[in-house]
């Protein structure tokens, strides 16, 4: 069944049945004040962390599904019939229904009764506080008399402490009303208050969720609003609301609109202000158009025009949109990740750099030196950190007395490192001065990268590949048990992968010297991966605790792993004869029709030797699901072998608006990734979870515009080295970089050369920076 369609030119996914098999959210917010919003309004809010300043509550995983959220019920005050704008928490029939997501916004109209509401949803710029903009229209013929009531329910700011101790939180938490605002804090004043608000004066109010919703009612029959009016309540212990109740009359057509902010402000009176600017219809229209714009300049350095149409919506839309999401929150805060535990993720912000460096390089800037904060002196770095303390966490290791460090955390940053660079060219950064954490002795930008590759060089096993250490991209491979001499594999790819960013980068550099250091360090860990780690055909995942081998045809479960063979391609591991042979048995006894899949056979049993992997049951997540982060990875593989269709093949397949028609199957948002899809050995294979929140989500955007499409920056010049399907001829590409805008048109030709401008450079793939003489410049690439 189809539940919604997408509005590429609105660049909306419009959701027009909200009975969906999970609720389908969007984000508000740049990545400071903002929230999570389903199709039904449900969802909550944060100021910058959504685990220290928590401003709405969320009852995860509960009965009924999707709430509480931010609601408008509306009342006839002649009939007392009610209902709620965003179909929940009421869920009246209605006779239409429609909710718009949009980049940064959500709306959502709905025509019960011959009423017609339309509420939008976003943050404006970067203020702390959303706007929930209201339209509500009578399409009867009579006047109306409604009652409105908004319904916003507080949390405590430390979140975990909102759950966990009831007993303090309730007791100090307190509403206020004044000038038209409640105001919510603890007695103490500690903290910033949380403010809420409308445009038009209040009629009554409340702040205590209890008085609102009376005693055994929930939120689908408030007593409040079947009997129409509040106490004007300003508690003194609760859990907290913001209600705010306007009384309308609307003559027949008539249409009112009216304005309500909720935020966080550390001052009443500066918030009365600054409130008073947003609560003209005219600003908020303002705000919007900004917002709109906003998104269209961070869209517009790279927009595509290929002959797949859904390529292209989520080449220039979605995925960009994601990225941004993913480089706000990490794994941090979502439908499935709660904004409690986690923090932000090292390894996952590292890569999620890698999708909008070249849409916003200086804020990639800004979280590669935060990571870099986050580095140990001895190179190793944090697994996870909180933004607004910027506390740091070894994550689940170090528990009973385990390692307490990943093998891979530390060498990803690299990678941000060099895409910024080749994106902006800005070899300055390199000498910037950051502290470790650790030590209050600043090191330069480089000396913190050459640190990341001595642990990795320092922390080797008896195969001289990388120790093991908790685990490595692979959160729940742990093998080691105590001896310390388990070793990944597949770390050992990752690192001769970036050996050989920084060789590049230092040769261009002209540090000689440190490159050829480096070149030893690559040649031996090559070497010895092909010597130790080749299986016969295909690679070995990892050596455990007891010198085992994982991930080998001998092996009774897990005998082939997925990612030794793509990373084993990308870092120029495998010799030529193997290649065809090890991607063809990724195919064989990996791919689905879904995706394709972590391991096979999946582990049948708990195995405390492998750890984490063998909790899930076969086909889940990392135990043999369609863990969706590592699909790009073989495209990229393929597209560097040159094999065009097979790449794109599987870049179509996990599609995600080729599922639009599946929604049923797949259960998740249509518009975005998610991070797993049961596998094949699953009985529900094909269902999607963890949606938005993904590597996925950068990786994919590689996969597509660097290597299929192929346009990729170095450090002189862009590569534009397309490896496409047969059927296709060419494609079009707008790229802004280095200030220069470039109009590409690659055209399938027979021959290799670049033409800019009109001058005809022969036998090249590079467009060099040096030669794009015009702000704006016209380039026709052909290739083979
Ligand atoms: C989750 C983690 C990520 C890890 C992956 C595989 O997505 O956020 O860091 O690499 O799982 O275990």
């Amino acid at each position: 069944m189809r539940y919604g369609f997408f509005d590429q030119d609105k660049k909306e996914y419009i959701i027009t049945n909200p009975y969906t098999p999970t609720p389908w959210i969007n984000y508000l917010g740049g990545g400071d004040y903002g929230g999570i919003i389903s199709h039904t309004a449900g969802g909550y809010s944060f100021d910058g962390d959504p685990r220290y300043k928590r401003v709405l509550r969320y009852r995860y995983n509960a009965i009924p599904e999707d709430q509480p959220g931010r609601y408008i019920y509306i009342r006839d005050n002649k009939s007392e019939n009610y209902w709620s704008a965003s179909w929940q928490p009421v869920k009246r029939d209605y006779d239409y229904y429609k909710c718009y997501h949009g980049l940064g916004y959500t709306a959502i109209e709905q025509k019960v009764d011959d009423i017609k509401t339309s509420i939008t949803y976003f943050v404006p710029g970067n203020h702390s506080m959303e706007i929930w903009w209201l339209r509500v229209k009578n399409h009867s013929a009579q006047q109306r008399d409604l009652g409105l009531f908004t319904y916003a329910e507080f949390s405590f700011f430390d979140a975990v402490k909102d759950q966990q101790n009831l007993d303090w939180t309730q007791q100090i938490q307190q509403g206020d009303f004044e000038d038209n605002i409640i105001y919510w804090n603890a007695f103490m004043k500690y903290w910033d208050y949380i403010f809420m608000t409308s445009s038009m004066p209040v009629s009554s109010f409340e702040t205590s969720r209890e008085a609102f919703i009376g005693s055994y009612r929930d939120l689908s029959n408030p007593v409040v609003v079947e009997r129409g009016y509040c106490d004007n309540n300003e508690a003194r212990r609760a859990n907290g609301a913001g209600v705010l109740n306007n009384n309308i009359t609307l003559e027949a057509g008539e249409e009112k609109e009216i304005i309500y902010l909720l935020g966080t402000t550390p001052d009443k009176d500066i918030s009365k202000k600054e409130i008073g600017n947003f609560l003209k219809v005219d600003r908020v229209k303002r705000e919007f158009v900004n917002l709109k714009k906003y998104w269209d300049k961070y869209l517009n350095k790279c927009q595509v025009e290929t002959p797949d149409d859904e390529m292209n919506l989520m080449l220039n839309t979605w995925n960009p949109y994601q990225c941004k999401t993913t480089f706000n929150w990490s794994r941090f805060v979502s439908l499935y990740q709660l904004g409690i535990n986690r923090g932000m993720g090292f390894r996952d912000s590292a890569q999620d750099i890698l999708g909008v460096v070249h849409s916003i390089p200086d804020e990639s800037k800004e979280l590669i030196i935060k990571l870099l904060k986050c580095q140990h002196s001895k190179g190793n770095a944090y697994h996870l950190f909180y933004p607004l303390t910027g506390e740091g966490s070894i994550g689940e290791a170090g528990e009973d007395g385990s390692v307490d460090w990943y093998s891979d955390d530390h060498l990803w940053v690299i990678l941000s490192v060099t895409a910024y660079i080749k994106e902006t060219g800005d070899l300055a950064f390199l000498e910037e001065l950051v502290p470790y954490v650790d030590s209050k002795k600043k090191a330069s930008v480089l000396r913190h990268l050459c640190q990341a590759l001595e642990f990795t060089e320092s922390h080797k096993g008896k195969h001289n590949l990388p120790l093991a250490g908790f685990a490595d991209w692979n959160d729940t491979i742990n093998l080691d048990h105590g001896n310390g001499t388990a070793e990944s594999v597949w770390t050992g790819m990752l690192y001769s992968y970036v050996l050989k960013e920084m060789i590049d980068l230092l040769q261009y550099i002209k540090q000689e010297e440190l490159a050829d250091k480096y070149n030893d360090y690559y040649r031996k860990q090559i070497g010895d991966i092909n010597k130790w780690a080749w299986d016969g055909s295909w690679y070995l995942r990892a050596f455990d605790d007891n010198g085992q081998v994982v991930g080998s045809s001998k092996c009774e479960s897990g005998k082939i792993f997925l990612n030794p063979q793509s990373w084993s391609i990308i870092a120029g591991i495998t010799a030529k004869e193997n290649r065809k042979k090890l991607l063809e048995n990724v195919k064989k006894y990996l791919n689905t029709e879904y995706g394709v899949v972590l391991l096979y056979p999946a582990y049948h049993e708990y195995d405390k030797s492998k750890g984490g992997i063998t909790t899930y049951p076969p086909g889940a997540k990392e135990n043999g699901g369609i863990f969706l982060h590592t699909n790009p990875w073989v495209m990229i593989a393929e597209a560097i072998e040159g094999n065009g269709e097979q790449a794109y093949q599987y870049y179509r397949q996990v599609l995600p608006p080729c599922r639009n028609e599946i929604a049923d199957i797949y259960e998740v948002e249509p518009y975005v990734y998610c991070q797993n899809i049961l596998g094949k050995e699953h009985p529900q294979f094909g269902l999607g979870r963890n949606s938005w929140l993904t590597g996925t989500a950068a990786w994919m955007y590689r996969a597509a515009v660097y290597y299929i499409l192929g346009i990729r920056p170095d450090y002189d010049g862009l590569i534009v080295d397309p490896v496409l399907p047969s059927e296709w001829n060419g494609f079009k590409v707008r790229r802004v970089i280095r200030n220069k805008i470039l109009k590409i048109e690659c055209i399938r030709k027979g021959e290799k050369s670049i033409e800019i401008n009109g001058e005809k450079i022969s036998d090249t793939n590079k467009i060099k920076y040096s030669r794009l003489n015009k702000k704006e410049n016209n380039i026709r690439v052909y290739f083979n």
